[in-house]
Order: C-alpha cells, then structure tokens, then sequence
C-alpha cells in the first residue's frame, strides 16, 4: 500500500492530495499489464475505464478513410487516458495501443465519476491537460 500511494502521489493529477484521498482512489483501482502492440482502446468502441500508466508507453491513433493510421501523441508513465469517453459517454476518440510492455491501472466509470465529485481539484487538473492535448493536437 505504500508503494502504490508513492506510484500514485507521483501522478500529476493527483500531486495535491493528502494520504487519505489516495487511500481512498487506490482502493478502486485494478492492476492491469499489457504486452508490446496491444489495443487498449479501440477507437468508437465504448469505453467504461479510464487508465493510468504506471510503466511503459502507448501511442494515440486516429486512422484516415484508407486506413492510415496517425499518431497524435505518445503518453507514458505518470500519464492517463480514456478519460474522454467517461466524460461524454460518447465512443472512444481514438485507438490507444502500446508500444511496449506496459502496467496499468484501470478505474471504472462508476468510481471515476464517485472521485471527481469527492475530489473536484482533479477535474480540473483533467480539464487543463485536455486542453494542453486539444492544442498539442491542432498545432501538429
Ligand atoms: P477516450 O476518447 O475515452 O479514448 C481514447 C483516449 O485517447 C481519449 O479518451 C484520451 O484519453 C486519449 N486522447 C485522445 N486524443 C488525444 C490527444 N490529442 N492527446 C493525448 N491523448 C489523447
């Protein structure tokens, strides 16, 4: 438990929050590993979970009318995705695949939606990184 409140401590979203507030987010949390080249979302897919990516990297895909796949970011350790779906309750934006072995956590929509009311600093900590990716995005 200590080691997984540092791990978790040390993801920005969650810098500003006590020990009890992280007890409380580990707690609802799954423990998930993928190998190289694997599809954690699947663009247009619906999406119940969010994740954190505790070691190794994905790749953010959108794919043109051929098929062509694009990569609009690379995320790593201390990042998180799927947070968009949860948000709307629209499909998944984009494929998020890794590109090499990974671990996770996972956290569903039910609890995702329990912790941004308990802890409303973290909306707003999401609110400013997607605006960070939107620009990130628009400038490539
Ligand atoms: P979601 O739409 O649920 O599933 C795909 C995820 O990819 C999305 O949530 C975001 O977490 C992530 N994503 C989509 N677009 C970008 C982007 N431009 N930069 C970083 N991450 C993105």
């Amino acid at each position: 438990m200590i080691q997984l409140s540092k791990i978790l401590k040390s993801v920005p979203i969650f810098h500003t929050l006590g020990k009890e507030s992280i007890d409380f987010i580990i707690q609802r949390l799954k423990f998930k590993t993928f190998g190289p080249n694997e599809t954690v979302c699947k663009i247009g897919d619906p999406g119940d979970e969010m994740y954190i990516i505790i070691n190794g990297k994905v790749k953010i895909c959108i794919y043109d009318d051929q098929g062509n796949e694009k990569i609009v970011a690379t995320l790593q350790a201390g990042d998180y995705f799927g947070e968009m779906a949860l948000l709307t309750g629209e499909p998944r934006s984009a494929s998020v695949i890794t590109t090499e072995e990974s671990e996770m956590f996972a956290l569903h929509k039910n609890d995702f939606d329990v912790i941004l009311e308990k802890f409303p600093s973290i909306s707003i900590s999401i609110g400013k990184i997607m605006s960070q990716r939107l620009r990130e995005t628009l400038a490539k």
